[in-house]
């Protein structure tokens, strides 16, 4: 282990589920609605940029975004969602929602990511939709939907999402059932909103009977982004981080309780909830960390920070398994793949398994060159995993870092 000691405070940019619905959601409103601490990253501008596609017209202000809602209407071409999977699932069910029918198209990872997950249910809602066999280009034709009842059959908060907003213009009442809660920022933001939407046993959207309010919001920190950070300082026993205003929702800081778990002190306060989202202030304290057990249940809360996990697993004492994790298989890159590939090429004694990965620490790990897979969370994770070696991990593209945080290498550099 290289010789780091961290003490900082840091703050991170907006959460980028968040930002998404926040985009979304502005456009069914029907006044001005003010986003502060929108994410910087690639994925929600193009979500910015579809929406814009479609009608939306937002103005920048220093780090904030003043956006007119009015009726959305028809893109004149094709909306291309480049890599951003929530930009294309959440999209298609908010332009069905509005009757508006749309092409879709995305990059060469996006093509590769299956959207019969969204497919099914609002074809079920009586949207007519042509695709490649369940993969890109999707062809959205929208009109006359229905309330459906959906039971989940994967565990995905874009899945319900597309469903939660296409029911907002679809006759009658529509349920959705999820076995492992995912994240439910659609289902806040939309009771925030005024919709008439109900979560309990089931979630309950009905049709919308006029537009939303317009709002302003103070998009939260992501703690997904503040994980890479956080995750070098648990690892660093007598190191220290404080990462302010950031979002705390229950269903979004599972691997701060992985942190807990492992060993590292991790201390929240000023806990306060802003625009129905739960927001506070993460302290970190690196401690000696020991492996875990990481089942089905929790994967939903900690998907995107497993890359970030695996690196935090390999310099732990004792292994530890992560399982129920086959969604990992088909984010921007297969990422139970990229993260085996990288962490053997390491040196270390990792073991891959369909739905997950069995790490063994005990192997002294070196740098080396990094494929990326164009990934941006597998990227940031063995950018922080080559500071725990002598020499650096050389990575194939950085560039693709910008997708979820331009800002990471910036405020990387202000800790070490
Ligand atoms: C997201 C949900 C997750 C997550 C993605 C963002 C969202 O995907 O991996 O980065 O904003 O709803 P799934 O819900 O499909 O797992």
């Amino acid at each position: 282990m290289i010789n780091i000691r961290i003490d900082s405070t840091i703050e991170v940019p907006g959460d980028k589920s968040i930002s998404h619905r926040a985009l979304m959601l502005s456009a069914l409103t029907d006044g001005e609605s003010v986003i502060h601490n929108l994410s910087t990253g690639e994925d929600v501008e193009t979500t910015r940029k579809c929406l814009e596609a479609c009608g939306l017209k937002s103005n920048k202000n220093n780090n904030s975004l003043i956006i007119n809602g009015k009726y959305l209407k028809p893109p004149k071409s094709t909306l291309d969602c480049r890599n951003s999977g929530t930009s294309i699932r959440l999209l298609s069910g908010l332009l069905s929602g509005q009757g508006i029918s749309a092409d879709f198209i995305g990059d060469r990872s996006l093509e590769k990511r299956p959207m019969d997950r969204i497919i099914k249910p609002l074809q079920e809602m009586g949207v007519k939709i042509k695709s490649n066999n369940g993969y890109l280009p999707l062809e959205i034709n929208a009109k006359d939907l229905k309330g459906i009842t959906y039971s989940a059959e994967v565990a995905s908060a874009q899945v319900k999402s597309a469903v939660l907003l296409a029911a907002l213009g679809a006759k009658g009442e529509t349920r959705y059932l999820e076995d492992i809660q995912t994240r439910d920022h659609t289902e806040i933001m939309l009771s925030e909103l005024g919709a008439q939407i109900d979560t309990g046993q089931y979630i309950s959207v009905r049709r919308m009977a006029k537009p939303l309010s317009a709002f302003t919001i103070h998009v939260p920190g992501d703690p997904s982004s503040a994980a890479f950070f956080c995750g070098l300082v648990a690892m660093l026993p007598n190191s220290k981080i404080t990462v302010k205003n950031i979002l705390a929702n229950p269903l979004r800081v599972g691997f701060y309780d992985i942190l807990i778990r492992m060993g590292a002190d991790v201390e929240w306060n000023n806990l306060h909830k802003e625009c129905g989202e739960w927001v506070g202030d993460v302290n970190i304290f690196g401690k000696p960390l020991m492996g875990i057990d990481i089942t089905r249940e929790m994967i939903p809360s900690i998907i995107d920070e497993l890359p970030i996990i695996s690196i935090i697993a390999s310099f732990a004492d004792g292994p530890t398994t992560v399982s129920g994790a086959e969604e990992l298989r088909v984010k921007e890159t297969d990422r139970i793949s990229a993260i085996c590939t990288n962490l053997s090429k390491m040196g270390c004694d990792i073991i891959e398994k369909k739905d997950g990965f069995i790490v063994n620490p005990g192997n002294k790990l070196y740098g080396t060159d990094i494929e990326t897979f164009d990934d941006h969370r597998i990227a940031m994770a063995f950018t922080i995993a080559g500071l725990m070696t002598e020499n650096k991990n050389i990575l194939d593209n950085s560039n693709c870092i910008d997708i979820s945080f331009p800002e990471f290498n910036k405020i990387l550099s202000t800790l070490i």
